[in-house]
């Protein structure tokens, strides 16, 4: 069977990329052209590691499928961020409208969610990818073993991988969040609630307790479900995020 990949991003426009850089730019008085040349391969750069860490990911799945019978995945989502929402994360930070400030201090440029079908799925393929040796494992959270307080769950690895260009290798940052299907049933219904933007701050804190109470249920749910497969098909080898 083919795993779905949902690309969820604009696909790179390198004139409207030009266009929004110069902008911002121009708004900053920081930005001359060779920046904004710099800024458009940085981001081919992103997206080829973004590449390259989806298809590791699906080489691993389909092994599953042919050794197991199994599938890890049950889909792929990857996404770029925009021009705009990487100025925006910068002047957060108070940081310069530089490439040099996007490689030291943003590791979610490219990031790719990966969303498996029991628990067990989501500790065995993360560990499978992060004992490759061509790759790196430079930070690991594991809000699956200790919940965000909101109810929010699943594993965020961030990795460097090699993008071979002319120049040599560029190891690159993709963040990965790791999630069940229960896990991203939740998140991705919080992430709209709380995103409404005409929304008023106190109408989202009302729910704050029933959001938790829908986490825990599904994470009971997830728990019988996986108990189930453990039985049919045995216990998993890893049971333990990653370490960096
Ligand atoms: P930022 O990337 O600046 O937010 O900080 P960080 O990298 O320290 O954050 P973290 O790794 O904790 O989470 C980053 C991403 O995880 C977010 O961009 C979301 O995609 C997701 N995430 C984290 N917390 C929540 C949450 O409470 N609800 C939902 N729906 N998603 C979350
Ligand atoms: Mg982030």
């Amino acid at each position: 069977m083919v795993l779905v990949i949902l690309d969820r991003h604009e696909h790179i426009n390198t004139s409207e990329m030009q266009a929004r850089l110069r902008a911002a730019g121009t708004q900053a008085g920081q930005f001359d052209p060779e920046q904004i040349t710099e800024f458009v391969d940085l981001m081919q750069v992103y997206e080829g590691a973004m590449y390259e860490i989806s298809t590791k990911l699906e080489i691993l799945d389909s092994e599953f499928q042919v050794r197991f019978s199994h599938d890890p995945i049950h889909h792929m989502e990857r996404r770029l961020k925009s021009v705009n929402s990487i100025l925006d994360k910068l002047r957060r930070r108070d940081l310069p409208l530089t490439t040099r400030a996007v490689k030291d201090n943003l590791f979610d440029v490219a990031g790719i969610r990966v969303i498996c079908n029991y628990r067990d799925d989501v500790y065995s393929v993360s560990n499978y990818l992060s004992a490759q040796s061509d790759i790196q494992v430079l930070r690991v959270k594991d809000y699956i073993k200790n919940p965000k307080q909101n109810g929010y769950r699943s594993l965020h690895v961030i990795y460097a991988v090699p993008v071979f260009l002319s120049s040599g290798a560029h190891y690159t940052p993709v963040e990965v969040q790791f999630r069940t299907i229960a896990m991203d049933y939740w998140a991705s219904l919080e992430h709209a609630l709380r995103y409404k933007t005409d929304l008023p701050d106190d109408r989202l804190v009302e729910h704050s307790q029933t959001l938790l109470d829908c986490a825990r249920s599904l994470q009971n749910i997830e728990v019988q479900m996986q108990g189930i497969h453990r039985d049919i098909n045995g216990a998993p080898q890893v049971e333990n995020a990653p370490t960096a």
